[in-house]
């Protein structure tokens, strides 16, 4: 077949106008190998970004991506292997509970995660402040941990999809990262490059959110769903508000203390609720659990001291110390904090999970600029949550100074407290998880986890 022109290629695009799995094969690895300038290639992603995709298309791009790179097919090794995605959420510390919980119940896991993105904090950037971790493992590396711990996180190797790694850089500077079929095949083809099993996805939506609706997170998680079918990989996804920050903790050696909590039963509700969720559609999934029974396992993981115990060992196969665990002060700790205090009397309305998470940046927890370093133990503790009664004077959270001293920091405590609205009125209690979508399309359905008053019982 001739060489597609790249130039007709992208004016096809721009006219809305599909392309074959042939041309997208083409502008893929002549891109990934250098073939295709920066500018061909921006000009393409910007028409994509506008003028969409066809299911078909989608699929193409994916493999592309996919193929462009190495392909481990771990679950040929482990009997189940799972994965898990999330759309990330400020706050977010679910992997780090999520992967020693399952392990812990005899379900094989391993991620392949990312560091911080714009507002949302990075598991892997959570799990350095642990002194000594290694998230730089080598395929070896983890099938060593799988096959010894049963959970492995770590970051993506440079043979795992090339092409999304160049093209991810591109649509970073050029604005083409809100695309859902961008995302999808970038998203998927890294996760089925591992080939897990199975893959649980969670989509967030709300203000903390690249998603903001339901409606489109809805969208981007059927789409994930889409790029699944026949691959030999079962996924599902639940769709879940993040409203405010997850869980108590924003930042990052404190997000392990939080995830930690989670798993000896004394971590905070949403965040137990949404793990726990997550973990039951993993343990479903394998097919030796019903709901009841993958549920009871869980929560006995918990009560008997398996998850925590599991969390150490997992800890200490990757290097790190796991006297962390027990020992939360041989993690960086704050050199000062400040506290922020009500300043009037109602309930906790609302906490803008965006701004705080722009605020935990500017404390040193994430990173202005892709070269910074993290100071991982600036953060910000909240006492108090949405929907609970306070007093004026009543200390609503505590902003924790790492190791660099912050010459802002009585501004950016006035800058929080902007943050946490306190009204006269309760909140209305939004269920946190919005909808659950298995693989198979149209099927969907509003799950009771996750609701109002249905809090997990460890
Ligand atoms: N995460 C990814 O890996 N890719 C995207 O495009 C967006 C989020």
């Amino acid at each position: 077949m001739p060489k597609p022109s790249v130039y007709d290629i992208l004016n096809k695009k721009r006219r809305g106008e599909a392309l074959t799995d042939f041309e997208i094969t083409a502008v893929v690895t002549g891109f990934t190998w250098g073939g295709i300038p920066d500018y061909q290639m921006s000009a393409l992603l910007m028409a994509i970004a506008i003028q969409g995709m066809t299911t078909r298309e989608q699929a193409a791009l994916m493999r592309a991506m996919l193929e462009s790179g190495e392909r481990w097919n771990l679950r040929a090794r482990f009997d189940f292997l799972a994965d898990k995605h999330s759309t990330g959420g400020v706050g977010d510390k679910v992997s780090l509970a999520l992967a020693p919980w399952v392990a812990s119940c005899g379900i094989h896991i391993a991620m392949l995660s990312g560091r911080g993105l714009g507002h949302t904090g990075g598991t892997l950037d959570k799990l350095e402040s642990i002194p000594g971790f290694n998230a730089h493992l080598t395929r070896d590396e983890i099938e060593r941990c799988l096959a010894d711990v049963g959970c492995a996180i770590t970051t993506s190797t440079e043979g795992i999809a090339p092409a999304d790694r160049k093209l991810y850089a591109l649509r970073d500077v050029t604005g083409t990262v809100e695309s859902i079929p961008l995302i999808t095949a970038s998203i998927m083809s890294k996760k089925l490059a591992l080939g897990p099993s199975a893959l649980i996805l969670d989509v967030k939506c709300g203000a903390g959110a690249f998603m903001k609706s339901e409606d489109e997170a809805l969208e981007l998680a059927r789409s994930l769903l889409s790029a699944a079918r026949g691959t030999g990989t079962t996924a599902e996804a639940l769709v879940t508000r993040i409203d405010a920050p997850l869980g108590r903790a924003v930042g990052n050696a404190n997000e392990v203390i939080e995830a930690m909590d989670i798993l000896r039963g004394d971590g905070p509700e949403d965040v137990t609720t949404l793990v726990l969720a997550l973990a039951t559609r993993i343990l479903v999934m394998s097919g030796r659990f019903d709901e009841s029974s993958a549920r009871t396992t869980l929560e006995e993981a918990v009560r008997s001291g398996r998850a925590i115990e599991h969390a150490r060992r997992w800890i200490e196969a990757q290097g790190g110390d796991a006297e962390v665990v027990d020992h939360p002060k041989r993690l960086p700790s704050p050199s000062r904090t400040l506290e922020v205090k009500a300043a009037r009397s109602g309930y906790v309305h609302a906490i803008d999970p965006y701004g705080v998470g722009m605020l935990a940046i500017r404390l040193g927890a994430g990173r202005e600029k892709k070269e910074d370093s993290i100071d991982y133990a600036a953060g910000i503790l909240f006492e108090r949550v949405t929907g609970d009664r306070v007093a004026a004077g009543d200390t609503l959270a505590r902003v924790q100074i790492g190791s660099r001293e912050v010459e802002e920091a009585d501004e950016l405590s006035a800058k929080l407290a902007d943050l946490i609205r306190i009204d006269n009125l309760a909140p209305e209690r939004r269920p946190l998880i919005v909808e659950h979508l298995t693989g198979t399309p149209s099927e969907g359905r509003r799950s009771n986890e996750g609701q109002p008053g249905h809090r997990p019982r460890l």
